[in-house]
């Protein structure tokens, strides 16, 4: 007897009925009391999204559970969140935790970062890497660490100062700080996001990487310093047809801004198969910097056609 109850009207099925047999008791309730046009509304519609579910074929989930069965999308669509406020520890979560974040955002709004009574990571975890403190400190002649590029350069140690270069060919050398920016393209980031980057460059007295997206006008209002990145499209420096263009090299190249040049071999990210950037983000502005046409596929070829590696 219960087998054929469950075999014509299954389990799964009652908070369906359990709405339909709601929506009957309120329509009966506004036609004989003239009150209950909300619970009839509600149920009602709960009937209708059921039907609809049993009747579909794209998610088995709602035409096994009609109606329930859409609480597993809610929940998946909140789940980040759930698991974010209510699961996620402070220390885990990549590819920043949440005590990473929260120091970011505090030292953005000039808000104290310093947390009382010692640290929350694992300091006894395989793994975990640390710095001691120095039980014999130096003295430093400066903390603005930076690497010399290019020819022979001032000789600095950091405990007894720098000595001066000795004779070299190389007219330009260039004091890179440690800290710069890395390669990414005007293009693959907006107008705002490249002068951010370049005015932080600016302050900071760091280099900026255009990326292979060549030198915008964007990079040079603040006037940060620049290493232009050239890749297999020679943005910048390539002639209609894509090949390489020596004179129009050697004008960006002469730019004092342009501290350093980078040759990007190869795509790291998709190796042999080169790039593109599709043709309706090719701007006016971007095809400037690029020397392409605006509105076509700007393609990076998966090799160069100037030299052979
Ligand atoms: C939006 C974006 C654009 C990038 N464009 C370039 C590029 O034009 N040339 C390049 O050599 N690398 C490019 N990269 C790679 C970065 O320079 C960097 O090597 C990579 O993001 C890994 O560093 P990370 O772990 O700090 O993100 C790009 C990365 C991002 C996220």
């Amino acid at each position: 007897m219960f087998d054929r109850l469950e075999a014509a009207l299954p389990l799964r099925f009652s908070f369906l009925i359990f709405c339909g047999f709601a929506a009957l008791l309120a329509l009966f309730s506004v036609v004989v009391f003239r009150v209950g046009w909300l619970p009839l509304l509600v149920f009602g519609a709960l009937v209708g999204v059921g039907v609809h579910d049993l009747r579909q074929t794209r998610h088995a989930i709602l035409r096994n559970y009609p109606v329930l069965g859409h609480l597993r999308f809610l929940f998946e669509f909140i789940r980040p969140e759930m698991r974010q406020y209510f699961i996620e520890s402070d220390t885990e979560a990549t590819p920043f935790s949440r005590a990473q974040r929260s120091l970011v955002y505090q030292r953005a709004k000039g808000e104290s970062d310093n947390q009382p009574f010692g640290t929350h990571m694992d300091v006894s975890a395989r793994g975990y890497e640390w710095v001691n403190h120095s039980m014999a400190p130096t003295k430093l002649a400066t903390h603005d660490f930076r690497i010399w590029i290019g020819g022979a350069h001032p000789v600095i140690d950091v405990a007894l100062g720098s000595t001066p270069a000795p004779a070299s060919a190389c007219t330009q050398p260039y004091n890179a700080s440690v800290f710069n920016i890395s390669a990414m393209s005007f293009g693959a980031l907006s107008a705002n996001a490249i002068l951010a980057l370049n005015k932080g460059a600016k302050m900071g007295g760091f280099a900026h990487d255009t990326g292979e997206g060549s030198i915008s006008a964007h990079h040079r209002t603040h006037g940060g310093d620049l290493i232009w990145e050239i890749g297999s499209g020679y943005f910048g420096c390539r002639n209609d047809d894509g090949s390489f263009n020596a004179a129009r090299f050697t004008a960006n190249a002469c730019d004092p801004q342009v501290k350093m040049i980078e040759l990007k071999l190869s795509q790291g990210a998709k190796p042999g198969h080169g790039g593109v950037l599709p043709g309706p983000k090719v701007t006016q502005e971007i095809a400037d910097a690029r020397g392409v046409p605006v509105g076509q596929d700007c393609i990076s070829p998966s090799r160069h056609s100037a030299f052979s590696t």
